[in-house]
């Protein structure tokens, strides 16, 4: 038992990392009955979507579970209420801040963890009085900061007082151990998730993460300042090179999505954009989310 376990009400202090149109409800209920929190992406998604896809896990599971909000969804402040009406009881939070909808989410008694990628972020949400933060390296897949989970990690954990849960690089034991020595007290995964039995991404994204090897996982977007982390495939190459003539930064966010989808929907490996994790090249398999908690545990 330590601060997260106690305040999420969870077994392990594992939390599954919000991930666009992959982390569904089958995924979220899985973690969530393996003694992790489930976190519901609710991305790009309209506010009928989130509430049907949080009516699906309430039918999965009857465990915590937290629903992300990410605030470059311009229907976020009608989400904020569907998570409300919907007696959803944790959300995380990311690309931007929270301050806005904390009054309404505090008085409904909801617990608030917002991610971030440095100290004075970290200290800023601390002041607005967030349970947690969650602390995410550049290792991480998706989109990234500037840190690395190593320096960022501890940096963070003196900086505040509230409790810090690790994202960025982890993907066995050995990252969890890490992470707790370091003074977090729990720890966020994706990519290790994104290839779980119950992800909904298909057979050839699975395949591309297991057969990764360390150097096959880059960074796509920097100059256009959404800094990415990818596999290296066709269409990452393409993007990059686009980055030279590009000058708007929307277009390039729009594109990329456009390709992120493809990926998740068509598994287009090769025309598609994977975000992925440095730890891509530790994985070897897919395993069940129960598997991946009890190795994570070990
Ligand atoms: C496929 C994929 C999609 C992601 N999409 C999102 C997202 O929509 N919102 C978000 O806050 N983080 C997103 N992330 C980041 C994860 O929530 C998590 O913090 C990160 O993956 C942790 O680092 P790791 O990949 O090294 O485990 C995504 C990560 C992956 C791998």
């Amino acid at each position: 038992m330590n601060r997260i376990t106690e305040m999420l009400g969870i077994k392990y202090p594992i939390i599954q990392g919000a991930m666009q149109d992959v982390a569904k409800a089958g995924l979220v209920a899985a973690v969530s009955n393996a003694g992790g929190l489930g976190v519901l992406a609710s991305g790009q998604d309209t506010p009928e979507q989130v509430r049907e896809e949080i009516r699906k896990v309430k039918e999965l599971t009857d465990k915590p579970f937290a629903v992300n909000l990410m605030f470059l969804n311009k229907k976020v402040p009608e989400i904020v209420d569907v998570v409300i009406e919907e007696g959803v009881k944790i959300v995380t939070t990311g690309a931007g801040t929270p301050k806005l909808y904390m009054p309404k989410l505090k008085e409904a008694g909801i617990k608030v963890m917002p991610v971030i990628p440095n100290v004075k972020i970290a200290k800023k949400m601390e002041n607005l009085g967030v349970d947690a933060v969650i602390a995410e390296g550049m290792e991480s897949g998706g989109h990234i900061g500037t840190m690395t989970s190593q320096t960022l990690w501890p940096q963070v954990v003196d900086a505040v007082n509230i409790p810090v849960i690790a994202a960025g690089g982890i993907a066995d034991n050995r990252g969890v151990k890490a992470a707790m020595a370091m003074g977090a007290e729990g720890v966020q995964c994706g990519t290790i998730f994104s290839i779980s039995k119950e992800s909904p991404v298909g057979d050839n994204w699975k395949k591309v993460i297991i057969e990764s090897k360390d150097t096959s996982i880059g960074v796509i977007g920097t100059k256009m300042g959404v800094a990415s982390r990818t596999v290296v495939n066709k269409k990452a190459k393409e993007l990059y090179e686009l980055e030279d003539e590009m000058t708007d930064k929307l277009k390039f966010n729009q594109l990329l999505d456009e390709a992120y989808q493809k990926a998740v929907y068509q598994d287009d490996v090769e025309d598609g954009i994977i975000f992925a994790g440095s730890v891509a090249g530790m994985i070897h398999e897919s395993k069940s989310a129960a598997e991946i908690i009890a190795d994570l545990m070990r």
